[in-house]
């Protein structure tokens, strides 16, 4: 993900995703996802979150990276997915002028192509077009189909590649944007998502407009 050299995620951001994980092939060994709540990520979530966290990225964020992040307050915005109480997924962006830079995205490898992550993604977007952001970006590995065919679904679209950046696998980078997210066409993109995600739009997450799930 872009981010700017003064920010503490300099380091954080060069790590780079790893293969997304699913189900075996054939086998139907993961139950169906069940009720999906999106809370504000807060401390007491970063256990399951760095577990999720190690299984995703070959070059994983630290506790006192995400300690970090969530001290930024209004700067940042994390949130966990929970099923059953269990954290499931995660995501969060942070705020820089008229961007919101998505720097984290990860479903549990377990419950991964259930919608956990277009779920979490969703509530990213709707905060940063509640935040008043005019774009959302991010970086993502060139290989990982995965999470780019879901940016697609989201109107990000490729606006480069930054060689190399993630050097520890000889990786490229591909930059992507959703521009004007605070345009009518996006917010009813937004909604026409929330359909397909099984998502009430309005019923956004903490931050995102107003609504709460969870206290805080
Ligand atoms: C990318 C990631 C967050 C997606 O989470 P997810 O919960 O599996 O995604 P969803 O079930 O919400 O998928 C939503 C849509 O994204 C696309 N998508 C997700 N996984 C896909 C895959 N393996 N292949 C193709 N499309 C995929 C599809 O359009 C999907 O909709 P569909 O299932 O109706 O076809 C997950 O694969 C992950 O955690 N990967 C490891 C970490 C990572 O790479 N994060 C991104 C860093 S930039």
């Amino acid at each position: 993900m872009t981010v700017p050299a003064d920010s503490p995620l300099t380091e954080a951001a060069a790590r780079s995703p790893g293969p997304a994980p699913g189900p075996a092939p054939g086998l139907l060994s993961t139950p169906p996802v069940g009720p999906i709540e999106i809370v504000p990520m807060r401390r007491r979530h970063l256990r399951s979150v760095i577990r999720i966290e190690v299984q995703s990225y070959p070059r994983p964020w630290s506790l006192g990276l995400y300690l970090s992040e969530l001290a930024l307050g209004g700067l940042r915005f994390y949130i966990v997915a929970r099923r059953a109480g269990e954290v499931v997924g995660y995501g969060g962006v942070m705020y820089i002028g008229p961007d919101a830079h998505v720097t984290t995205l990860a479903a549990a490898p377990e419950f991964q192509r259930q919608g956990i992550g277009g779920r979490v993604l969703w509530h990213l977007a709707r905060a940063a077009v509640a935040h008043g952001a005019e774009n959302l970006t991010l970086e993502v590995r060139v290989s990982n189909g995965a999470a780019i065919e879901l940016y697609r679904r989201f109107g990000f679209v490729p606006a480069g590649v930054r060689k190399n950046y993630y050097a520890e696998i000889k990786e490229d980078a591909l930059v992507m944007w959703a521009n004007d997210i605070g345009a009518p066409e996006y917010g009813e993109r937004l909604d026409r998502l929330a359909a397909e995600l099984d998502l009430i739009p309005g019923k956004a997450a903490p931050g995102a407009a107003g609504a709460t799930t969870e206290a805080p």
